[in-house]
């Protein structure tokens, strides 16, 4: 593939993210060859810090979380190279103006097309302060194109949602910001649409009559470790729910888009969460929506504390750390078939899974009467595994006429050589050529806040339905409930 050529600039460049996450992709990307001679990386924060410095940070971080791993140490000198720092506080014009003049000097250096992409690793509440400094520092002036990259969360509620896009919007265009969601940079839920639209097994029966229910796990083992003052203002809700569990039943439910462009596929998304039921007061919230918080236990053997007493959470604290939900889409398709989707923190293992749980065959009187058939599967398995499995009814070996289920399983992840990129490697690299499929437009992100603020407004009104549940187990009994009420349980996963 071709590769692109831009000023790439990290607000936020001494945090989490860009040592966990930014540096390791941009390291891929370039030596993917994504990224050739011609980019910069100009890292910003407020603390001052040399290129030097800056150059050895990016080093550790790759040394630490990259997939490439620099082995060698050859080619690092060339790559380090493209990399600057500027101390920057966000509140100064005059610090934007020095910046674009930096950049200026760095587009001529490395023969750049005043292609500028922004990424605001920073709290949303600097969006609008920094959007609006970016355009009178003279950054949007350039000959070529200007994005702007934004993380999560986007906004607490729909009204904070709309107020945030309100301020971006007045200095960009919404064709120029690319909200990340970094589930839809993963491999896996990438896969669901190729899996679903080129296969002759599935897209006939991709419906009611054929699916009995749809299940979506994202557990974790980590509690909130060091983030327990944004955690505790978020939940499970905002923080899992709003995002990256909504995207992917956009993903299983919607319609093949007639046109494999960004827009195309975005507004058969948007079509999906208009159509998502929204609960209409607190008692269908509670009827159809559980939430849990854990409680010290322990996990593979080491004990570990409960949500109330990790730091910067609140000693009476009412956030939810698991969330369990039913929910349906009401159009054509999809018409009596619930979505479940969970997930929590300090759950037994981490992963993500998505399961398609077929209706069963007529029953046919001679093997039924020997076994109860189980339902036929399709499970995508996101991470940390990823890869596809199917469940199928066999005859059991031998002279008897018992059927067993067996599992036809495929591991991408296990494939031996193939080094699958991160998320965001495949994120940025869209952003910088120009292509929003996989980021979430603003309509899509409102009416998933007019989703969840149902049932956060439910929430409000009375704390008892939420549970506790010990460290290391998968979540409150009433988790389980909720399927079995419906004459479903959760298939255990992988
Ligand atoms: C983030 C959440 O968006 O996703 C975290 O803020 C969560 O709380 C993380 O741990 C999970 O992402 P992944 O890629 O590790 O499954």
């Amino acid at each position: 593939s071709a590769s692109v050529s831009a000023v790439l600039y990290i607000f936020g460049a001494t945090g989490d993210l860009a040592k966990r996450k930014l540096f390791p992709a941009i390291y891929a990307l370039w030596r993917e060859g994504y990224l050739k001679g011609n980019f910069a990386v100009v890292g910003l924060a407020r603390r001052p810090r040399t290129d030097e410095q800056f150059r050895q940070d990016v080093y550790d971080s790759i040394r630490e979380f990259a997939r490439y791993k620099n082995e060698d140490g050859s080619e690092w000198a060339s790559f380090a190279d493209h990399f600057f720092y500027q101390s920057l506080d966000i509140h100064n014009l005059e610090g934007f103006r020095q910046l674009n003049e930096t950049t200026e000097r760095l587009e001529r250096q490395f023969d750049i097309p005043g292609n500028r992409l922004f990424y605001l690793a920073l709290a949303p509440e600097l969006f609008g302060t920094v959007s609006r400094n970016l355009r009178g520092g003279g950054l949007l002036e350039s000959s070529g194109w200007q994005r702007v990259v934004i993380e999560k969360p986007f906004g607490y509620d729909y009204e904070s949602a709309e107020r945030l896009n309100r301020e971006l919007g007045e200095v960009f265009r919404e064709e120029q910001i690319y909200r990340i969601d970094h589930y839809l940079g993963k491999e896996m839920v990438q896969n669901i649409e190729v899996v679903r639209f080129a296969n002759a097994f599935f897209e006939p029966l991709w419906n009611n009559k054929y699916i009995a229910n749809i299940q979506i796990t994202l557990s974790e083992t980590v509690g909130v470790e060091d983030r327990g003052g944004y955690y505790d203002h978020s939940g499970a809700l905002r923080d899992m729910a709003q995002n990256h569990m909504l995207q992917m039943v956009t993903m299983m439910a919607m319609e093949p888009p007639s046109r494999l462009n960004p827009e195309a596929i975005r507004d058969e998304k948007v079509k999906v969460l208009r159509s998502i039921r929204r609960y209409s007061n607190a008692d269908e919230v509670r009827a159809n929506v559980v939430r849990g918080q854990y409680t010290a236990g322990s996990l593979k053997g080491v004990p570990v504390n409960g949500y109330r007493d990790e730091p910067n959470v609140a000693p009476d604290s009412v956030t939810e750390t698991y969330f369990a939900a039913k929910v349906m889409v009401d159009n054509f398709r999809w018409a009596g078939v619930p979505f479940y989707i969970r997930t929590g923190k300090r759950l037994p293992t981490k992963t993500t899974e998505v399961v398609v749980e077929f209706k069963n065959v007529p029953e046919n009187v001679h093997f039924a009467r020997k076994t109860k058939l189980e339902p036929n599967l399709l499970v995508f398995r996101v991470n940390p595994l990823e890869g596809i499995y199917i469940k199928v009814n066999a005859k059991q070996p031998g002279s008897g006429w018992g059927i067993v289920p067996v599992a036809m399983d495929f591991c991408q992840s296990c494939q031996v050589g193939l080094n699958t990129p991160e998320a965001y490697e495949r994120l940025i690299y869209d952003a910088a050529r120009g292509d929003s499929t996989y980021f979430t437009r603003w309509d899509e992100v409102a009416l998933a806040w007019k989703f969840i603020d149902r049932i956060a407004d439910g929430w409000r009104e009375s704390h008892d339905d939420l549970y506790f549940y010990p460290a290391g187990s998968w979540g409150p009994e009433a988790g389980h409930e909720l399927l079995a009420r419906d004459g479903f349980r959760w298939w255990p996963v992988h």
